[in-house]
């Protein structure tokens, strides 16, 4: 069966202080209890070297928070997939909402992006998810197939290589969380438009994110589409992350 996957997602905060006292953490919380999950948590770039170390043998995967949608060169200011590796890195989000607004960030080099990510053998976990607006006008399921389409388009075959996480751009960060049936219905869209691509669909992970917490993360773990969470703000506690994890278990 697969294993859930639990994913931290930083964002922009952390110290060498602060991450190596987080990691103390959550490395003793993982050493009392081993996961029954997967766990990976994405990290600012420069913190890439240092959380290495940090993780090394342990239950905890290293993750980026971005890739370059280009192989080498004039790029400044962007990391590529193959720099990204050289640092262990296991997987990396890609088209999470805050790069798709701040940095606008289209469909295509999203798509480009998890294209790079898989080539250099790293786990692209591809974010969708539709603002507060287009729900209201009932586009949720237009816009988040429309992401994910421009994703199976580019990598093809690979599809069954990659995580889905669905994170509605309104729960993300606002403490208003979607539902379980809420979450567990976009969930399904995704899963029947990645079977329609791919014979592994079942067993493709797709993490559910925004504002997950410890208090209402098994409720939407435990929904049948929901294989996994990919957590923002309740990450930077270590005794909240645990818990989730072991909701994941
Ligand atoms: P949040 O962030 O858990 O703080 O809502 C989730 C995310 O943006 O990945």
């Amino acid at each position: 069966m697969k294993k859930k996957l639990i994913a931290g997602n930083w964002k922009m905060n952390g110290s060498l202080a602060a991450n190596d006292a987080l990691l103390a953490a959550l490395r003793a919380g993982l050493a009392a209890q081993a996961p029954g999950c997967d766990v990976a948590v994405a990290v600012p770039a420069p913190y890439l070297a240092q959380v290495q170390a940090l993780v090394a043998d342990t239950a905890i995967a290293l993750a980026a928070q971005d890739v370059s949608q280009h192989e080498a060169g004039a790029y400044t200011g962007e990391a590529s997939a193959a720099m990204l590796r050289d640092f262990g890195v296991r997987y990396t989000l890609v088209g999470h909402s805050e790069r798709r607004q701040y940095h606008g960030e289209s469909d295509a080099a999203v798509a480009a992006k998890a294209q790079r990510a898989l080539a250099a053998g790293i786990t692209p976990i591809v974010c969708v998810g539709e603002t507060l607006a287009e729900r209201e006008a009932g586009q949720t399921e237009a816009v988040v197939k429309r992401q994910l389409a421009a994703v199976i388009a580019q990598v093809g075959h690979c599809v069954s290589e990659i995580v889905v996480a669905y994170e509605p751009v309104w729960a993300i960060g606002t403490g208003k969380t979607a539902t379980p049936a809420q979450a567990q219905a976009v969930h399904a869209v995704l899963r029947a438009q990645l079977a329609a691509a791919s014979a592994q669909a079942a067993n493709m992970r797709l993490l559910y994110g925004g504002s997950m917490n410890a208090a209402n993360a098994a409720e939407l773990l435990a929904q049948p589409d929901i294989d996994g969470g990919l957590i923002g703000g309740a990450a930077l506690k270590a005794p909240d992350f645990l818990t989730i994890i072991a909701a994941a278990a």
